[in-house]
């Protein structure tokens, strides 16, 4: 299936069928897609923490307001978080990217101070969902991308180093038969085309 299809097909699972588990071969896969994910400066800003441990789901599930239920049935669940002390961020920028990128990040990032920074470093994780959620699309995987959670909960129950903040959280596994939001029952909802592709 090309591209264009699996983007067609995938949509946000709103209901997962709990008895499925996903194989510990498509996770290991998942684990080097984010791993070899793009930021800007190459700086990877981020710390992808996955879950497969039930007892740990149903922990956070009720910090996940309505999405209560998708937390405690999907397979499993990869939660994103932000390096957030600049001080650590400058120290592995010095000690795994090349000088210029330094040398830009100083120039460029660093004198608009430190909420343009960690909104910067914010936007990187970001990137990394738009990867994580057109790889599972080619991989017959279904997924939920979770905004609707407390971050700072999810931190506390995964006993997140201070240095590292959750920021959003995906939902992983398989779509139940049930679930009213696949494509086939509601079709998928865009603005019009003309409205968000300019040619010139
Ligand atoms: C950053 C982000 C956060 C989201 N948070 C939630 C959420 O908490 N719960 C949910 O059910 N859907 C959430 N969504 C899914 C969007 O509502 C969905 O992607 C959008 O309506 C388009 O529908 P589609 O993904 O089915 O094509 C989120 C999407 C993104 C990109």
């Amino acid at each position: 299936m090309n591209f264009l299809e699996c983007m067609k097909l995938r949509y946000t699972t709103k209901k997962y069928d709990s008895g499925v588990k996903l194989d510990t071969e498509k996770i290991q896969e998942i684990e080097k897609i984010l791993h070899l994910s793009p930021s800007s400066l190459n700086s990877q800003p981020w710390k992808f923490t996955i879950v497969s441990d039930q007892k740990i789901k149903e922990a956070l599930a009720p910090f996940s307001f309505h999405n209560k239920e998708k937390v405690e049935d999907c397979s499993h669940l990869i939660v994103f978080s932000m390096l957030d002390n600049i001080e650590l961020f400058e120290k592995q920028m010095a000690e795994y990217l090349p000088e210029y990128a330094v040398t830009y990040y100083n120039i460029h990032i660093k004198p608009l101070g430190i909420a343009y920074t960690k909104n910067w470093m914010d936007q990187q994780v970001h990137i990394a969902l738009g990867v994580l959620l057109s790889a599972c699309a080619t991989m017959n995987i279904d997924t939920t991308p979770m905004g609707g959670i407390e971050p700072e909960k999810y931190d506390e129950i995964l006993e997140t180093s201070n240095d590292y903040k959750t920021l959003f959280a995906v939902a992983l596994g398989k779509r139940s038969g049930e679930d009213r939001n696949q494509p086939s029952i509601t079709p998928k909802k865009r603005l019009p085309i003309e409205k968000v592709i300019s040619k010139k």
